[in-house]
């Protein structure tokens, strides 16, 4: 049986998440679900990354304890992924001493074994939003454009991962596509960071400088830095340094790891010298989507045009939601999301569109005791492929051009005037409807799951739905 991994990025637990973190998680969950229903041993993991600063500072700056903090918006996440029917299979959390530590132990020894970390002592400029350190040219009046704030000052002994040193290995393994990166925007992207050299990057930090992390294996005066403990995350979930190491052994490497851009260097430079440096596989595909702007605009509170995922699931139910984060978002390139325009794709394509098309189609079943005969999908519509290719956009246009078909077909034949005229006829439109329908459903299951099961069980039952599936919203 073929195995399919797929992992998202573990999110900072530092505010709740907004629709730009729901989007990754449902594109994932999208994947599996398509997996899993083609037979596939399916894994999903997604998480918290916990050990960093930002965190924190943010329970500080409420004035919580940070443990009570963290518990709390884990919780959140939690709630909001399983209202949005989100079918992982491990929530991992980077403060988890037994599943976690474990693993990303055994990768700092593996690294260190390679001989490819040196301690050495560092200066630089480090901001506390990216968790990184950065470089003056990155400043705009001296202060770091992404979070708006001046960067501190250090000077520290820092363990060294000689990064450099695997530049030409990854270049090879992207090239060769092995390590494939999708879209070819985002490759071309590495690509070039690549050619400019990658330079060796800070692993730890003084262990007196920061409240969290793991200590380096040897050296308490040291902890383990932001990245390299959240990347590991990865493996540490599939048992990777502990005794039962069978996941591991079962779904490494990744199928595809999704991301957004902001993460690109990290996923495809760093990571991958990461796993060679310890001589273990890469991932397979990673998947790197653009960014979600509300209005055209970046989502922030001062703008006061953050999309709060939860609201809109209350609001529209989770499958439209669902529904308009894979088809009016494309996985390749950043994507615009307004409260109106949501509006607007919900009333058009889900009230008017499948939520109508299922009340037409399904009353003239049960008012002509119509049963379906399953048709079988057509197998080349496009919709496989596009799914191997990431493509959830496409994949859902073929749904709604089904749909648009069916449409067309009861405009065109009239089952409910022929019916009057030719029974038998009438029946046999009908009966082709609902198999349409059907098919319809089964395409939609991976997407829209609960409504998949909710057509599904109308036509075995041979009833219209007792109130519409998507009512009009004004
Ligand atoms: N903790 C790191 C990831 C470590 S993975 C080993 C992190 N966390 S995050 O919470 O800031 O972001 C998580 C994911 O959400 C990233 O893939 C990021 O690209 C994505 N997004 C954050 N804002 C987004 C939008 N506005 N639109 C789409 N995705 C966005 O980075």
């Amino acid at each position: 049986m073929p195995k399919f991994y797929i992992t998202t990025p573990i999110f900072y637990p530092n505010a709740n998440l907004h629709i730009g973190h729901a989007y990754t998680t449902t594109v994932a969950d999208i994947l599996a679900r398509y997996h899993r229903l083609n037979g596939d041993k399916t894994y999903f993991l997604t998480g918290s990354d916990e050990n960093t600063e930002k965190v924190v500072r943010s329970a500080k700056s409420v004035g919580e304890d940070t443990k009570k903090y963290l518990d709390d918006i884990v919780s959140n996440f939690k709630d909001l992924f399983a209202k949005l029917e989100i079918s992982y299979d491990q929530f991992i959390r980077t403060s988890d001493e037994e599943n976690h530590y474990p693993g990303v132990i055994e990768l700092w020894k593996r690294i260190a074994d390679s001989g490819d970390l040196e301690k050495r002592s560092y200066s630089g400029l480090y901001c506390v939003g990216h968790e990184s350190f950065i470089t003056e040219k990155d400043l705009v009046d001296g202060k770091c454009p992404d979070h708006n704030e001046t960067p501190q000052f250090l000077e520290e002994e820092n363990w060294f991962f000689k990064l450099s040193k695997y530049t030409e290995l990854i270049k090879e393994k992207i090239k060769s596509g092995e390590f494939r990166i999708m879209p070819e925007t985002r490759r071309n992207e590495i690509l070039a960071q690549l050619d400019r050299g990658l330079e060796d990057i800070s692993f730890s930090r003084p262990a007196n400088k920061v409240s969290v992390g793991i200590p380096v294996p040897g050296d308490p005066s040291q902890k383990i830095y932001v990245w390299c403990d959240a990347l590991t995350n990865y493996i540490s979930a599939l048992g990777f340094g502990r005794k039962d190491g069978s996941l591991f052994k079962e779904f490494w490497p990744a199928d595809v790891q999704i991301i957004g851009k902001d993460i690109l260097r990290f996923h495809a430079a760093i990571w991958p010298a990461m796993l060679l440096s310890a001589g273990l596989p890469l991932p397979k595909t990673l998947l790197v989507h653009g960014f979600i702007t509300s209005g055209g605009k970046k989502m922030s509170k001062s703008l006061g045009n953050v999309i709060d995922p939860m609201e809109l699931v209350e609001e529209y139910g989770a499958e439209a939601v669902r529904y308009f984060l894979a088809r009016h978002i494309s996985p390749f390139e950043d994507g615009d999301i307004t409260r109106e325009s949501f509006k607007e794709a919900y009333n058009a394509n889900l009230a008017n569109g499948l939520g109508n098309l299922v009340s037409r189609i399904m009353k003239m079943a049960e008012q002509n005791q119509v049963k379906s005969k399953k048709l079988k999908v057509e197998s080349d519509n496009g919709y496989d492929k596009a799914i191997s290719e990431y493509d959830l956009k496409t994949a859902s246009d073929l749904i709604w051009q089904m749909i648009a078909g069916l449409d067309e077909k009861i405009q065109k034949d009239q089952p409910f005037k022929l019916i009057k005229t030719d029974k038998e006829k009438g029946k046999a439109v009908i009966g082709e409807l609902v198999s349409g329908l059907s098919n319809v459903a089964e395409l939609l299951a991976p997407f829209m799951p609960e409504t998949a099961k909710e057509i599904q069980k109308l036509i075995k039952e041979n009833k219209m739905p007792g109130k519409p599936l998507f009512p009009r919203k004004d």
